[in-house]
């Protein structure tokens, strides 16, 4: 008899954000004459910029001819975009990452659910609430949880991000193995400073815990003072893997790419208490299980890098980080308490005691908005939503009138 994993019964029914898109089409179905404006999954919308394309096409032509094809590549990705990313993304911020520490993947997402298959069943995991769902989920799956009971899975040490505490978690009282940490953040759209990351890192280093750091929307950070990776904080290297993606930096959400740092430098225990090499068992579970992203889409990569692309890249953001500004000026002018939107294109937005769902339902139905309610990320978003500043500029600003128009 084949037999299911059950751990897959103690998950939601769905993953929230299908579960938000199958609600949209509803409503969508009921009202086709609505013109939904959609800030709700962080979903880009401007072209790939004109560099990305290029790379993309020279990619394309060189598969077209016998000389220039190429078949399978290295499972980690090209040198050639190792190479640009270790210099750009870290050498530059002083940060000592190698392009064999690199591994180019198709995107956060997978590796962020994939990486916890490392680790022992039975370790302590700490996430924060709110939350990315993958880190939790795949947690579930993987059996490292109990029963879902008043908002939360049983056996996860779970780190309040709260006002109070600037929707920064603060150390946990239990000792724990692995900790999930994303900033900028999402869905709260905070920030940490190096002094703040380096208490983890401490923590990590005293501990022998390690920490999964998702820094998909570095890109967004304008602050100068704000660490734009976990490598610039000294002993990282040694308790800490990164998570990159292109998805929200260069907007490759549908063109897929990313990748993972894993230093050669980070430990893991065997039960004995042995050392293994995190970066060894990655490179066996990445080219076991995963066979490269596609060339073009390495060249298209590449090309983000070019000065072209750097240059093309930066007014691309600049553009969702207005659409933010636009939002958080609307947010302040209602009166509503807010985190985020200035080094990242979310603005958690309290909701002044609503519950989330109730107040997502509102802004759908009465402003055509979608948002996505802040429970889906975790108990602490309860009375928050969370609004995406990727869209349009016309329609960010056609929905903030909406939503003042609905609020009135
Ligand atoms: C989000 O809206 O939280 C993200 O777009 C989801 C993702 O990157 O997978």
């Amino acid at each position: 008899m084949i037999r299911a994993n059950e751990n897959y019964s103690k998950l939601k029914a769905s993953y929230l954000f299908s579960d938000i898109a199958k609600r949209v089409n509803e409503y969508q179905a009921k009202n086709p004459e609505a013109h939904i404006i959609r800030l709700g999954i962080g979903d880009v919308v401007k072209a790939l910029v004109p560099a990305v394309i290029e790379g993309f096409h020279r990619g394309v032509d060189e598969m077209a001819k016998d000389a220039s094809f190429r078949g399978y590549g290295p499972e980690q990705g090209y040198l050639f975009l190792r190479e640009k990313i270790a210099e750009n993304d870290y050498h530059a911020q002083g940060a000592d990452i190698s392009p064999d520490e690199i591994f180019v993947s198709d995107g956060a997402k997978c590796d962020t659910g994939n990486f916890q298959e490392l680790f022992a069943p039975d370790i302590k995991v700490a996430i924060p609430d709110p939350v990315y769902p993958v880190y939790l989920d795949t947690n579930v799956m993987a059996g490292r949880t109990g029963g879902f009971e008043d908002g939360r899975y049983g056996g996860i040490v779970y780190m309040d991000c709260l006002k109070e505490n600037h929707f920064l978690p603060a150390l946990p009282r239990e000792k724990v193995d692995l900790i999930y940490l994303c900033f900028p953040n999402n869905p709260t759209g905070s920030t940490a400073t190096k002094d703040e990351l380096k208490v983890w890192v401490d923590y990590a280093r005293e501990n022998k815990a390690l920490i999964l750091f998702d820094a998909a929307y570095e890109a967004y950070i304008r602050d100068p003072d704000l660490p734009r990776t976990i490598y610039e904080i000294d002993g990282a290297r040694e308790v800490a893997v990164e998570f990159r993606s292109f998805s929200k930096t260069a907007g490759f959400t549908g063109t897929r790419c990313g990748f993972t740092v894993v230093p050669k430098d980070c430990m893991i225990y065997s039960a004995k208490g042995e050392k293994i090499s995190l970066h060894s068992m990655w490179n066996r579970r990445h080219t076991t299980k995963f066979n490269g992203v596609s060339y073009p889409v390495q060249k298209a990569t590449e090309a983000v890098y070019s000065e072209e692309g750097k240059r093309q890249i930066k007014e691309q953001i600049a553009y969702y980080l207005n659409n933010a500004d636009v939002i958080r000026k609307t947010v302040e002018s209602l009166g509503f308490d807010y985190v985020g939107g200035k080094n990242s294109p979310y603005i958690w937005v309290d909701g002044k005691g609503r519950d989330s769902w109730e107040f997502f339902n509102l802004l759908l139905t009465q402003a055509s908005v979608v948002c996505t309610p802040g429970a889906g990320f975790g108990r602490c978003g309860r009375h928050y939503i969370r609004i995406s500043a990727f869209n349009s500029l016309e329609n960010v600003t056609l929905a903030m009138e909406r939503i003042k128009e609905a609020l009135k």
